[in-house]
């Protein structure tokens, strides 16, 4: 088939080159200079796993190219289907923004009727009817086929993913679908479109449930005799509860959990239906980054004001440069205003770039320099090299008593537990040491 996929941000690049690999003839389009320009080059926009490689692949076999224009892609070599992957961001009431959505139906309305038209994006329920409405000839070839993947395996999950969900209004479209995702072997929900649009409201507020109730259990899991990683790992085991996402730290801070419950929240609230569950989850959210201060505070009390803070790791997740709700945009400042001086150590931004992000804070360019003479560390990402590290030589670079808040509790706590430090997680994870021989676990004969 030739497909336009609109929009190349993380959803719909990784999708153009996805569609590619499955012998489809892809034109992505942008309409953004600065991610056109590398994307011209062969060179992926955005950070993603594999993303390069099989970028370049793509646009080396002819199988995949880059262009501004729909209509003139189009009017030179017309597509079959129009896929749209633009991006749907947060109001200032919470409420998704449809205006790229809408921009660029008006543009493939002028395209039709020869086109299948297929929506991605994520938009409140109900969005697809309204838009339907307002463009009519569209309705017999229109799709809202929701996009499930996770950054960090955007590739990986567009190969495999766990489910299809198709929102059609006629009977050809399904088969328009189950030829552009080809030998993709998965489950399918067909159904209408407004299903579609909850199912991918209800996934991911379900997943932000996750992450908020692990956060209220490591509230309950403070004292040395329970070990929050234990708790989650043995309610995890059960196939009904799953252990992804039971992660305590400093909440959900990606691009889609924080918007999208922000917009079925508002999106309820317009139809007068409560919403106590997803209320309290986002509240407990909002409240998970001030923890960090919450805990310096604790520890340091009036000596906070002069202490001098490491902070090691900007991003969310260490895998993806999406930085749009990062929890250390929000947690950074608060530690520039209530203390002495902050450097902020991020391998994958150099110093010019974080301290235009961060303003007030020394970039360092390695971990250990960041540490030297801190009262206090702060672990907002996961890298490999701050877990793998040797704390017990650099916890002698820090200035004593020192505090370390791990926000994302990845440190190891038996090393921690052996260090001169005060260590703070989110719940307990410094392992209790167990005195009943009968519960030790010697090897069994
Ligand atoms: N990022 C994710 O992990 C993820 C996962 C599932 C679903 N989604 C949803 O998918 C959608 C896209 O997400 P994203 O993270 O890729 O967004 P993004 O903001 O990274 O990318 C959107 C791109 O669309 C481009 N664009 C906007 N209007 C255009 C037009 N008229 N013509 C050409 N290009 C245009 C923008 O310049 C931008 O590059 C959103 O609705 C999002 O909620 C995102």
């Amino acid at each position: 088939m030739r497909v336009a996929v609109v929009g190349q941000g993380y959803v719909g690049v990784t999708g153009a080159v996805s569609f590619a690999r499955q012998g489809h003839q892809v034109c992505g389009i942008e309409q953004d200079a600065d991610r056109l320009r590398p994307l011209a080059l062969g060179r992926a926009p955005v950070e993603e796993p594999g993303l390069q490689q099989e970028l370049a692949l793509a646009v080396e076999t002819g199988r995949l190219r880059f262009t501004e224009s729909l209509a003139c892609a189009h009017a030179r070599q017309p597509f079959d289907v129009v896929v749209i992957a633009v991006g749907t961001p947060p109001q200032e009431d919470g409420s998704a923004d449809l205006s790229q959505v809408r921009t660029v139906l008006s543009e493939v309305a002028t395209l039709l009727p020869a086109l299948y038209v297929v929506l991605k994006s994520t938009v409140p329920p109900g969005t697809s009817e309204m838009l339907l409405a307002e463009h009519p000839t569209m309705r017999p070839r229109y799709a809202y086929n929701p996009e499930f993947l996770n950054q960090g395996s955007a590739l990986d999950d567009w190969a495999a993913p766990s489910r299809i969900v198709a929102g059609v209004c006629s009977e050809p479209v399904i088969g328009m679908l189950r030829e552009l995702y080809g030998l993709v072997a998965c489950p399918w929900v067909v159904t209408t479109p407004t299903s579609a649009e909850m199912a991918k409201y209800v996934s991911n507020t379900f997943l932000a449930v996750k992450i908020s109730f692990s956060n209220e259990v490591a509230r309950l899991c403070t004292t040395p005799e329970v070990n929050i990683d234990d708790v989650l790992c043995a309610a995890g085991a059960d196939p009904r509860i799953g252990s992804a996402f039971l992660q305590p730290g400093l909440g959900f801070g990606d691009s889609c959990l924080p918007k999208d419950t922000a917009a079925l929240q508002r999106w309820a609230a317009a139809r007068d239906i409560a919403t106590p569950v997803l209320d309290a989850v986002i509240a407990v959210n909002r409240a998970q980054p001030r923890r960090v201060l919450e805990a310096l505070r604790e520890e340091l009390g009036d000596e906070l004001a002069q202490a001098e803070v490491a902070v090691l790791g900007a991003r969310y997740e260490p895998w993806s440069d999406d930085m749009r709700a990062a929890p250390s945009l929000s947690v950074i400042p608060e530690l520039v205003t209530e203390t002495a001086a902050v450097r902020v150590w991020e391998p994958a931004m150099d110093s010019g770039r974080l301290e235009q992000l961060f303003p007030g804070v020394r970039a360092c360019p390695d971990m250990r320099s960041a540490l030297r003479g801190a009262r206090a560390v702060v672990v907002l990402t996961e890298w490999p090299q701050i877990i793998e590290a040797d704390w017990g030589g650099l916890a002698t670079e820090l200035a004593g008593p020192a505090v370390i808040v791990d926000g994302k509790n990845c440190l190891q706590p038996g090393q921690m537990a052996g260090l001169p430090v005060t260590y703070r997680s989110t719940g307990n994870r410094v392992p209790a040491h167990i005195s009943d021989s009968s519960t030790s676990s010697a090897p069994t004969p």
